[in-house]
């Protein structure tokens, strides 16, 4: 009961351009290749870019975040993440289901979901949503591994 109620209480916003050094420690926290500060602030300035953040708390720091870019009526997240005291809270999801509602205003009808084979919880987590397998980038990453493409209808 507890933890639908926490999951009752996320808030999730627009990142504003103050936000890109905490979004860069969320990111150093979740991924051996960090993007830095300057790289996030380079991000939260670009055209088609939509970047959520979230938070437990209203008005309470980003404990989590999304970056997805759209073209045309397709979209792509570009990087997810939460910080690792703050998973299976709901986070991720509320951040897709608002990324989602805003590219479908927008007029977006297709978003693409890259996932490192292997990653269990992004696996999960995009078929809760729904989103289906879209196809494989073998080798896609630099150590080697390959790529899951997930797609989901907006
Ligand atoms: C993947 C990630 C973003 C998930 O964030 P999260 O806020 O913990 O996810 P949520 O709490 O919204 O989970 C929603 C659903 O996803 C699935 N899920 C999430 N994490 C899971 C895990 N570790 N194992 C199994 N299923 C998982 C579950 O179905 C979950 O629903 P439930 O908790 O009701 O069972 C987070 O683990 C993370 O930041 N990982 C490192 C970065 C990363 O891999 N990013 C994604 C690829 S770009």
């Amino acid at each position: 009961m507890q933890g639908s109620l926490d999951k009752l209480s996320i808030a999730v916003r627009m990142a504003l351009p103050s936000d890109a050094a905490i979004l860069a420690s969320i990111h150093a926290r979740s991924f051996v290749r960090a993007w830095d500060e300057a790289a996030m602030a380079q991000f939260l300035g670009a055209p088609g870019v939509l970047a959520l953040v979230a938070s437990t708390k209203r008005e309470g720091p980003a404990q989590g975040f999304l970056i997805a870019r759209a073209a045309s009526d397709e979209a792509e997240i570009l990087t997810l993440c939460v910080l690792p005291t703050h998973r299976r809270q709901g986070l991720a999801r509320a951040l897709i289901t608002e990324a989602v509602a805003g590219l479908r205003r927008a007029g977006g009808r297709c978003l693409f979901l890259e996932v490192e084979a292997g990653n269990e919880a992004a696996l999960a987590l995009y078929r809760s949503l729904g989103a289906v397998a879209a196809g494989q980038r073998p080798g896609y990453y630099e150590h080697g591994a390959d790529a899951a493409i997930f797609s989901l209808a907006l």
